[in-house]
């Protein structure tokens, strides 16, 4: 721009001013979007009240991530959260491209229910004038419902679950992708369609969100066109052989368990997916088809996406006498379900169907450890939302006085149960206090410690559920039921671990401040590869950084320690 006093306006204007801007476009390929303006006239269509209180100009946010809950409105702004948006957008995209090309009909089903669709306590209790209803669990029972109408039927909409926390694996609230049909052989015509679901956002996603991917550093996955699949039997049989734990007769796959069968996917099929087919009915919901000959074990399956369930479905029971003969099984009564036993009394083909939820999706495609971080506006108990609805850990409203800095309504503290170094502790916490607080302050493990407030250095690493975490990204209370391990949980009878040893022994360390954060990533490094190359080493420890000693002692340390450990565990 030639005109300095036009300069000089223009810096005085906030960040985030809104402009129109008048100007003669040409190409460019050194402009930043390939385009260079010139002879620029600028209006202000808004100016902002107040500064921003997010820095958007940085390449990374550096606000801490209560600030950038806090402020969710500004910090979306930011390019990289935005991009997690879009890709979601665009899986979404492709999901209904899919369906609507294999010839499902998109409905849109009630969200205040009269009755739990799963059954459980987790359901949110509403005043329906003076009667009881639910917010909808799924749109499970409509969407059978409406197979009797279309065939097949798909859903993308909200559902609620009144989990007593949300946790780094649920969320209280989340997008559903429902889908459901009809003339099906058995589960696994339904499979050959959530295959198809899923290479449908992984499409959407590659032609709609090329940028967000680039920006994020996202790798799509390939969708084999046959999923490699395990059953369930089969799934706890190969886990207790090749870890020695106990999993062979438990009713579900513990969440490490679902990360070695991703693993294992990955090994021997080279495959993002696995399919868990033949769960335990005694887990499955009464509307659940039985196996034929084993009937312990149920016609449903999950889809794991790189060790994570991604998706629950299976084959439905469709006869009206079968349903009646569920329900007394289970104790229940027909009556809340008359509308729904309508659908069966007067007659449905077989069917059956399943349902992703969305921010898993992108949570695990974008490699965020919290589901929350996959949600645009909600992120737990406390965090800040469009019409601010103060709640308790059951989700009943309550206020609380004001607090006495002024701070306004203080959320309510969230009981959280976790096992830290193989010790249970229970705790109170606030909703926002984040994990490496929780462990340095509530429980005296100072060992993990904090180097930034920007999620960068690595110091806080810890060990949760197996997956390494910065431990300043993770809110305490969606640790509720993990397992954590910090580099206080290394040592046994005051002997140090071999990589504590090696990092000693090698000189990985000076001031020694990122090391217990490197220690703790390194742990993963080793569980992965157990005699990794230097490159390994150096992709497993790129989020941790060390400011004084140089790398090249911490990878030595690594490599000397890698044997040893082997034996060690
Ligand atoms: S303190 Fe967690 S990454 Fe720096
Ligand atoms: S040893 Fe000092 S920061 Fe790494």
């Amino acid at each position: 721009m030639d005109d300095p006093s036009a300069v000089l306006e223009l810096g005085r204007l906030l960040p985030e001013t809104v402009l129109q801007v008048d100007a003669v476009a040409r190409a460019s390929e050194q402009a930043p979007g390939g385009v260079e303006l010139h002879e620029p006239v600028f209006t202000v269509l808004a100016e902002p009240a107040a500064a921003p209180p997010i820095e958007l100009r940085r390449p990374i946010l550096k606000e801490s991530l209560p600030t950038i809950l806090d402020h969710a409105p500004v910090a979306l702004r930011h390019p990289h959260r935005r991009a997690t948006f879009e890709l979601a957008a665009a899986s979404l995209a492709g999901f209904r491209a899919a369906f609507d090309g294999l010839g499902f009909t998109e409905i849109q089903t009630p969200k205040l229910v009269a009755s739990a669709t799963e059954g459980g306590a987790d359901v949110f209790p509403v005043d329906y004038f003076g009667r009881r209803a639910y917010l909808a669990q799924s749109p499970q029972f409509f969407k059978q419902m409406l197979v009797g109408v279309f065939e097949r039927v798909y859903e993308v909409g909200p559902v609620f679950r009144a989990e007593p926390h949300d946790t780094s694996r649920h969320l209280a609230e989340y997008v559903s992708l429902d889908a459901e049909l009809g003339f099906i052989e058995d589960h696994r015509t339904v499979m050959g369609v959530a295959r198809e679901a899923v290479a449908g956002m992984v499409e959407g996603a590659r032609q709609r969100a090329g940028r967000s991917l680039e920006l994020l550093g996202v790798r799509l996955p390939d969708v084999p066109a046959a999923i490699p699949t395990l059953h369930f039997a089969e799934a706890q049989e190969r886990i207790e052989q090749a870890t020695s734990e106990r999993a062979v007769g438990e009713p579900d796959l513990a969440p490490a368990h679902e990360r070695w069968l991703g693993e294992w996917a990955r090994r021997e099929h080279g495959a993002d997916f696995l399919f868990v087919e033949g769960y335990p009915m005694a887990k499955r919901p009464f509307y659940t088809h039985p196996e034929p000959g084993r009937p312990e074990y149920s016609n449903s399956f999950d889809l794991l996406f790189r060790g994570l369930e991604l998706m629950t479905g299976g084959q439905r029971l469709h006869r009206y006498d079968e349903y009646l003969a569920a329900l007394a099984a289970r104790g229940q009564s027909p009556e809340p379900f008359e509308g729904y036993l309508q659908a069966f009394r007067y007659g449905m083909p077989p069917h059956g169907g399943f349902a992703i939820g969305l921010e898993r999706w992108v949570a695990q495609l974008t490699g965020a450890h919290n589901v929350s971080q996959g949600h645009a506006l909600s992120a737990g108990p406390g965090a800040p939302r469009p019409v601010s609805l103060p709640k308790g850990p059951q989700g009943v409203g309550r206020r609380r006085p004001p607090h006495p800095s002024g701070g306004g309504l203080m959320p309510d503290p969230v009981r959280v149960s976790l096992t830290v170094n193989g010790r249970t502790y229970e705790r109170d916490v606030e909703p926002r206090l984040l994990l490496v607080h929780l462990l340095r302050d509530e429980l005296g493990l100072t060992g993990t410690h904090i180097g930034c407030d920007t999620s960068t250095c690595g110091a806080c690493t810890v060990r949760l559920d197996g997956d390494t975490v910065k431990s300043c990204t993770v809110f305490a209370f969606s640790a509720e039921g993990c397992d954590v391990q910090t580099i206080e949980g290394l040592t046994t009878n005051g002997e140090l671990h071999p990589l504590q040893r090696a990092f000693h022994e090698e000189h990985g360390l000076q001031c020694g401040y990122c090391t217990p954060g490197m220690i703790m990533a390194a742990t993963a490094i080793l569980e992965r590869s157990p005699n990794p190359s230097d490159e390994e080493i150096r992709t497993g420890l790129e989020g941790n950084l060390c400011r004084c000693t140089g790398y090249h002692n911490i990878v030595e340390a690594v490599k000397a320690a890698a044997g040893e450990v082997a034996t060690h565990a």
